[in-house]
């Protein structure tokens, strides 16, 4: 009998995008459970377009059909964070090599903080490489249509904010 593989894919969320939620998914070829961590704290988060508990339940919506995926907050340190819920595997996307080198200093960072700590990064489906939250934000608050970025369950809590076209 094998102990469970939990992972954690930790960010802002803000909103989870198609490109989240194709490494959240691609996660499960190495990992039984994945914990998908909304940081928050002034310090951690750029102040924000959704409170922490609408990111949380946009990701809840999105994978309604995935009962491994597991949406949750955390403060503090995601390395105390993983621990506590006995994650070892840190899941990371890498769109292009202009994110590489912040997601490499943090992932020496995280390992020195804590041996057990692994970060795994994935590369997205090409698809997806040029997509962020911050462009899907500025896209939909000037009245561009996201349907291609987010899934059906952001996509309403989108129109909800901004309004249909
Ligand atoms: O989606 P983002 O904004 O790129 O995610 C960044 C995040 C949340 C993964 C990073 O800021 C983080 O891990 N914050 C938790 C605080 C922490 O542990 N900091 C030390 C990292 S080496």
């Amino acid at each position: 009998m094998s102990a469970e593989r939990i992972a954690v894919c930790p960010g802002s969320f803000d909103p989870v995008t198609l490109g989240h939620e194709d490494i959240i998914r691609r996660s499960f070829r190495f990992a039984d459970r994945v914990i998908v961590a909304v940081a928050y704290s002034a310090t951690q988060v750029k102040s924000g377009m959704f409170s922490v508990e609408e990111r949380v339940e946009m990701i809840r919506d999105t994978f309604a059909d995935e009962p491994r995926v597991q949406p949750m907050a955390f403060q503090g340190l995601l390395v105390d964070f993983a621990k506590s819920q006995g994650a070892t595997i840190i899941v990371r996307g890498l769109r292009a090599v202009s994110d590489f080198e912040y997601e490499f200093q943090m992932a020496l960072m995280n390992r020195k903080l804590w041996e057990a700590m692994e970060t795994v990064f994935l590369a997205p489906d090409l698809e997806h490489s040029y997509l962020s939250s911050s462009l899907v934000r500025q896209i939909a608050s000037l009245g561009g249509d996201v349907t291609p970025f987010v899934s059906p369950a952001v996509l309403r809590r989108l129109t909800e904010r901004f309004g249909a076209r």
